[in-house]
């Protein structure tokens, strides 16, 4: 069985404790590290560029798992990389030329993915899953942390796990956003295989248990 990569979401950490509060996640064996660029155009709210992800590439070296929630995410592939982003997602609704985005994204090094909105069909996909590493199923309108969990991911994650399945790949299964230890079982049963979550660890009172935790109860 694929084993569970747990992916911190920096959105909700204390910014300016940052390189201490990764310090407790990876004390608790996180996996990735989760950020999420926002542009106040694809998504109604503005986060972190190209120089905050540099920056923490010089603290940590977990592989930094950056989601790109902009608009034309082409323009800064480059500069995402070179910042040290390992694994690159961009949201399929945002990509006219998806298929040459992803080519560009592999070709500068990174692991590829495609983030799907919670109405966008899983189906959209079928053409290119054999191109991507990485499928990112919304599980809340991106955007914002602490939102509520939308039920109706699980069956979106089960598509994605039959679609690899189809094609004979073996692809990460990333599930966004109301991860918590009420929801990680039923993602994971449904075909996650990396849960992000920004809440559930980094507002709780005690990051690295909130990460073992996050895994326990997974299983
Ligand atoms: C939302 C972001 C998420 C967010 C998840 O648009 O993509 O990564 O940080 O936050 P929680 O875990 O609080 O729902
Ligand atoms: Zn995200």
């Amino acid at each position: 069985m694929t084993p569970i990569r747990i992916a911190p979401s920096i959105l909700a950490s204390d910014f300016l404790s940052l390189k201490d509060q990764i310090k407790l996640v990876q004390k608790g064996g996180a996996d990735w590290l989760h950020l999420d660029v926002m542009d106040g155009h694809f998504v109604p709210n503005i986060t972190i560029g190209p120089p905050i992800v540099a920056s923490i590439r010089k603290h940590t070296n977990l592989p930094l798992d950056v989601h790109l929630m902009i608009e034309e995410p082409d323009q800064y592939l480059e500069a995402f990389r070179s910042a040290g982003a390992d694994n690159i997602t961009v949201h399929q609704e945002a990509c006219v030329h998806l298929h040459r985005t992803v080519q560009r994204i592999k070709e500068l090094g990174a692991l590829a993915g495609v983030a799907l909105n919670p109405a966008t069909p899983v189906a959209l996909l079928s053409d290119i899953i054999e191109e991507i590493d990485l499928v990112l199923i919304m599980s809340v309108n991106p955007g914002f942390g602490g939102q509520r969990f939308i039920p109706a991911c699980k069956r979106r994650l089960s598509e994605v796990r039959a679609l690899a399945k189809s094609v004979k790949k073996s692809i990460y299964i990333e599930v966004d956003g109301g991860i918590d230890i009420t929801t990680a079982h039923s993602v994971v049963r449904a075909g996650a295989n990396v849960l992000v979550a920004g809440t559930a660890i980094f507002q709780q009172e005690n990051i690295t248990k909130a990460v073992v935790q996050l895994r326990k109860s997974c299983s």
